[in-house]
């Protein structure tokens, strides 16, 4: 996947930029504050996806503008394609070689992309949403059949929290219950069957990752955690009979709670540095290594299912990784096109060809 022209306009700080980008290492760099991760944030949404901070679409446009407008023209191994994003106060379209989509998320599967920025330090670093958000978002650009299936558990998660809530004034609502509970067995059986064998994947390219970034001097595993042991190896049958039985054993307990207490929105990946809790014991260097081994573990995934080599999105990557670790990651992405972000790009300039573009106050100068 090559990005060929970006051209942005009334994006955040961006009044009017554009550039045609090299098909290897696009450094953009600056001083603080002057638009480099915008940039990033503005390529980002052809994946379909939203804004990799956060944000609400109305704080994408620049202030006091009416609407931001991106186009972005790239090629896949088949052939170019040209896709516009027009983001208003009321709605955001996008088209794709001229034909209107009906919303951004129709781009999922056109144009592919891996973000690592330091909101994804979260991952290592924040409570079990964050990485649980990391897979679904991972697993909805790859399946859509992850985000039907994903869709179907939230809907039978607030029905059952529901009747949760009032079953103590209404006894003939446990017949119901019985039918959510079943309900909800099914769709979390194919969420975490979905989800063991990304996991699966994922721990496996993302080991090798970790340790060229190590210099094979610690381990890093990753696995999906849960108050039971299972593994990829369980068919969905398996893991839909065990859910059901586990929702019935928690009944009374979730009728005090209120609440449904198991289930896919309740559980994590565990992430371990040679053998310990990344989150509790890493250094801030580790911690940002496993976040990188899991994002270009990711990358690895989107290539082997799809065919295509995603384009790297590398926001402030090198800041708190020694020289060593620098070099490890600058030389395993310099098979793909890499859009990466710096104050100061003597650090990457030394190892990498490709184009620099230095940006100040939303221009390239
Ligand atoms: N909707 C908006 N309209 C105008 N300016 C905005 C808008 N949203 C954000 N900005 C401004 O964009 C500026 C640049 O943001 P950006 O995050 O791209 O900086 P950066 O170059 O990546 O800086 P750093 O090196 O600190 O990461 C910020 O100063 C911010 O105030
Ligand atoms: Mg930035």
């Amino acid at each position: 996947m090559i990005i060929n022209s970006v051209n942005i306009k009334n994006f955040r700080n961006i009044a009017d930029l554009s550039f045609t980008a090299d098909n290897g290492v696009n450094v953009i760099y600056g001083e603080n504050a002057q638009g480099k991760t915008n940039i990033l944030e503005a390529i980002w949404l052809f994946t379909g996806c939203k804004s990799f901070r956060g944000a609400k679409d109305i704080e994408l446009i620049k202030f006091d503008e009416e609407f931001a407008k991106i186009n972005l023209d790239f090629s896949d191994n088949l052939r170019e394609k040209k896709s516009q994003i027009i983001i208003s106060d009321k709605k955001k379209n996008a088209s794709l070689n001229g034909v209107s989509l009906r919303s951004t998320a129709e781009l999922i599967g056109s144009f592919y992309a891996v973000i690592f920025s330091p909101v994804h330090l979260s991952l290592i670093k924040d409570g079990p949403s964050a990485r649980r958000r990391f897979l679904d978002t991972a697993l909805c650009q790859l399946k859509p059949s992850y985000a039907e299936h994903l869709a179907g558990f939230k809907k039978a998660l607030i029905q059952r929290n529901a009747l949760l809530k009032d079953i103590h004034l209404n006894s003939q609502l446990y017949d119901i219950l019985d039918t959510w509970d079943d309900q909800l067995a099914r769709y979390s059986a194919a969420v975490i069957k979905e989800r063991l064998n990304y996991i699966s994947l994922l721990s496996d390219y993302s080991k090798i990752i970790y340790s060229g970034i190590s210099e094979n001097k610690e381990i890093f595993s990753v696995s999906y955690s849960r108050n039971e042991i299972i593994n990829e190896n369980f068919s969905v049958k398996d893991i839909y009979l065990n859910e059901l039985e586990k929702i019935k054993e928690a009944r009374k307990e979730d009728i005090i709670a209120k609440t449904t207490t198991i289930g896919p929105h309740r559980d994590d990946l565990e992430i371990l540095i040679n053998n310990v809790s990344a989150r509790s014991f890493g250094s801030q260097g580790q911690q940002r290594s496993c976040a990188l081994a899991l994002k270009l573990g990711e990358s690895e995934i989107i290539k082997k299912i799809t065919g295509e080599t995603p384009v790297a999105l590398l926001d402030d990557v090198m800041s708190e990784l020694d020289e060593k670790r620098q070099d490890y990651v600058l030389n395993h992405i310099n098979d793909r096109q890499v859009f990466l972000t710096c104050c100061d790009p003597s650090q990457v300039l030394r190892l990498c060809g490709g184009k620099s573009f230095l940006v100040k106050e939303g221009e390239i100068i």
